[in-house]
């Protein structure tokens, strides 16, 4: 079973690589990795290849250490550093790696005469997943989906999960972590979106570079991905994404550049698609010059799986490891890599400091003085990472005065969605089991990247234990006269719709399976109807009018039944906040459909992204039009009093400060959004998230909070300049609870100043 959905997907990524194979181009015949043929000898290795790893050497600088380690390696041994294969386990493909791990995403061999470790490779969006359905001794916590992180606005937390994650890794033998994912929300279909961190690019990266910094702390490496552009997955492998640099810079890329600076990831995925013309793995204005030359990377770039096209391009191109070989007789790097040194067309130079960023960063991470061991994970103490995680972001999007549920309250009607035995989860690389496996079996494809995933974690066995004094009857919702009848018997009705999305694939915004239907049905023999939605991006609610209650719960992981039940009963006070715009209708987007559906498979097409950097709220304040939900919106069962603003010029930028009070009677949690905007516009949209702050207060309390705005989010990109300009002039500061609701404001006068492109934020 494991092998098949691995070789369905293997397929699927060898035919992306292999149509790109300049014609007449010869496979080699199959053999063992590490001895490329035909090429004239390279230079002697110099020096002990253990010496790296003595006592006195490991007070040395990872530079150091790395170089001393590279000069002890042959050319083939630096090859080897710089290929990473499928993970395979068994005998599969022409070849077979004993140290492989079970059902990972992929190997890098180590050199054992210089006892430098191979790279143990997992995608790790939300917890260590497998390439396939999980055995249970490989079932692992599943965190929830990298989009309900974001909207706890809660970097701490995010920073827990991702440590969490991180000691998963190392008790099942990881070192490198394919997580971080950090694409903007341009389509709110993207099958992707549910592994992202929403449409700001300051929210995104600080969340997502938060994940990566507790993903790191265990010791071992972490991307952030997939770079950059890579916001749909319709003809992932063959869009060329066209925009213009300035609009990238302050938008994409500035979301993955905060990232880098609050995560400091150890290496860079670079993406399918192409941008402006040019593979991103081979794009060596992304690669070279805004990564390692603008930012100062010092990591090592990976292509995503069979994102590497031609050799010489990609090395030259700024590309450091080729990964996702599934074939030894159908790779791209090894041997075709040391033919382009043996012809100059790559300079040993550049060949070393391929080798060199490897082996840096596995030192400078710690994965080379701290191996990874396997060992015992605490599922009990994860589970707690990963409900508090869900608890702080699911998002209360409409309560008219039903929630939380009442303890008089006699009778409820669970409806839909498997809320019987789980939650659902997204689908593809990203796939974790959890605990208990799939509660579903036999929905949504059989092939990668389904099937449908529920984790074991029924939302209404939660419900039961948390409102004992309700009778809860219970009823799948496929007849939606059956469920109607249900809730016109209930004091309340609780409908859970799905939708499942996926890698390399796009959806429609609209609600599959005719549950919009259902919804409708429900809502119409009983008024008193809560909708919990488990969807990995927005959707539209053409019955939102109709029902009382709405909560966006995201794909909420392996306790995400009782997380959803302590938020209903009130057990838990929600302060989740959307990350995200939700449309009213597709008419308000950017592009009402993502460009490129039925296209031939392989056949290049532009998307232009002409909203450039107006993206999410800024396209809706940009146009004027209203969303049915606000970028930050999110009730709680309190409220809150947003006093005392102040602002304050500092350093090429703003300080601010504020009190936010507690106007309510219970303890709960707010999110303080300042947007700045410059009074005269100049910018793509009118205002942009500056800064943000969560706080937690009992009731009556308040806290007075200070925050800085980046710089940067102050800037446009000034391609003459090469770097960020903030033009002197008047800015409004205002204080709000969404994109749509703000609140007090003050305006302040800055005198313009300039920013290099790599300007960290002084956050
Ligand atoms: C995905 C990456 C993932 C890799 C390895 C690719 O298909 O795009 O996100 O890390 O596979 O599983």
């Amino acid at each position: 079973m494991y092998a098949a959905a691995v070789k369905r997907r293997i397929s699927l990524v060898m035919s992306m690589v292999l149509v790109v194979l300049a014609p007449g181009c010869k496979l080699r015949p199959s053999r063992q990795p590490g001895a490329p043929a035909n090429v004239p000898p390279a230079p002697p290795p110099v020096g002990s290849p253990t010496a790296w790893l003595e006592p006195a050497a490991r007070a040395a600088s990872p530079d150091e250490r790395a170089d001393r380690l590279i000069a002890a390696l042959s050319r083939d041994e630096k090859l080897t550093l710089l290929t990473g294969y499928f993970g395979v386990q068994k005998e599969w493909n022409n070849y077979r790696f004993p140290e492989a791990r079970p059902q990972s995403a992929g190997l890098v061999r180590g050199v054992p005469r210089a006892h430098l470790t191979p790279q143990w490779q997992s995608d790790a969006g939300s917890g260590v997943a497998t390439q396939g359905e999980a055995p249970p001794e490989l079932e692992r916590t599943l965190l929830p989906s990298g989009i309900l992180t974001a909207s706890t606005w809660d970097p701490e937390l995010a920073e827990h999960g991702g440590a969490m994650i991180g000691s998963e890794a190392r008790a099942t033998g990881y070192n490198v972590m394919l997580a971080g994912g950090v694409n903007l929300l341009r389509e709110p279909g993207n099958g992707r979106n549910f592994e992202y961190g929403g449409e700001d690019p300051l929210l995104a990266g600080t969340m997502v570079g938060a994940l990566v910094r507790g993903i790191q702390s265990n010791h071992i490496v972490s991307t952030i991905k997939h770079f950059a552009l890579n916001d749909q997955e319709t003809g992932r492998t063959s869009v060329n994404v066209v925009i213009d640099e300035g609009a990238a810079r302050i938008s994409d890329l500035l979301a993955f550049q905060i990232a880098l600076e609050k995560g400091d990831p150890g290496s860079v995925m670079c993406s399918y698609n192409l941008i402006n013309g040019v593979y991103a793995c081979q794009n060596p204005w992304l690669l070279n010059e805004v990564l390692k030359q603008d930012w100062g990377f010092k990591g090592y770039v990976m292509s995503d799986w069979g994102a590497q096209h031609d050799t010489v391009l990609n090395a030259n191109g700024g590309l450091d490891q080729e990964t996702g070989v599934a074939h030894l007789n159908k790779y791209q790097w090894l041997d075709k890599l040391a033919v382009a040194l043996a012809r100059g067309d790559v300079s040993p130079a550049r060949f070393d400091d391929m080798a060199h960023r490897v082996v840096r960063t596995l030192i400078a991470k710690g994965a080379v003085d701290d191996p990874v061991q396997p060992s015992k994970i605490d599922f009990a103490a994860h589970a707690q990472v990963t409900q508090a995680d869900a608890e702080a972001g699911i998002v209360l999007l409409k309560n008219e005065k039903l929630l939380p549920i009442s303890a008089s309250t006699k009778t409820i009607a669970v409806i839909g969605g498997h809320a019987d035995v789980g939650v659902l989860t997204g689908g593809g690389s990203a796939q974790v089991y959890a605990p208990g496996g799939n509660a579903v079996r036999g929905v949504g494809p059989q092939s990668w990247p389904g099937p449908h995933v529920y984790a074991r974690s029924s939302p209404l066995t939660a419900l039961r234990a948390e409102l004992p004094q309700a009778a809860i009857s219970w009823s799948d919702g496929a007849d939606p006269k059956r469920a109607a009848e249900a809730a016109s018997k209930s004091d309340i009705a609780i409908v859970f719709v799905t939708q499942w999305t996926a890698e390399a694939l796009d959806f429609s915004v609209t609600l599959p399976d005719a549950q919009d239907a259902l919804v409708e049905a429900v809502a119409r023999a009983n008024p008193r109807t809560i909708v919990v939605l488990e969807t990995g991006g927005p959707v539209l609610m053409p019955w939102l009018d109709r029902v009382s209650g709405v909560l966006e719960a995201w794909y909420p992981g392996s306790r995400g039944g009782p997380a959803i039940a302590r938020v209903l009963s009130g057990a838990v006070n929600p302060s989740g906040h959307l990350p995200v715009s939700f449309p009213r209708s597709v008419d308000q987007l950017p592009r009402a459909a993502i460009p490129g559906a039925g296209l031939p498979k392989d056949e290049r097409f532009d998307v232009h992204y002409d909203e450039g950097a107006a993206v999410g709220y800024r396209w809706y304040d940009k146009q004027g039009l209203e969303p049915l939900f606000a970028f930050g919106h999110g009730l709680s069962y309190s409220t809150f009093a947003h006093e005392a603003l102040a602002a304050s010029a500092a350093k090429e930028s703003i300080d601010v400060s504020f009190k936010v009070r507690s106007t309510g009677v219970r303890a709960g949690k707010d999110v303080a959004l300042v947007f700045v905007s410059p009074v005269n516009g100049g910018w793509e949209a009118p205002k942009r998230l500056g800064a943000f702050a969560k706080v937690e207060l009992a009731p009556g309390a308040e806290r007075e909070l200070r925050v800085h705005v980046d710089p940067r989010l102050l800037a446009t990109w000034d391609s003459a300049l090469h770097g960020f300009r903030i033009a002197a002039g008047d800015y409004k500061v205002s204080l709000a609870t969404s994109a749509r609701s703000e609140g007090p404001s003050v305006t302040i006068a800055l005198p313009g100043a300039t920013l290099p492109a790599g300007a960290g934020s002084a956050h």
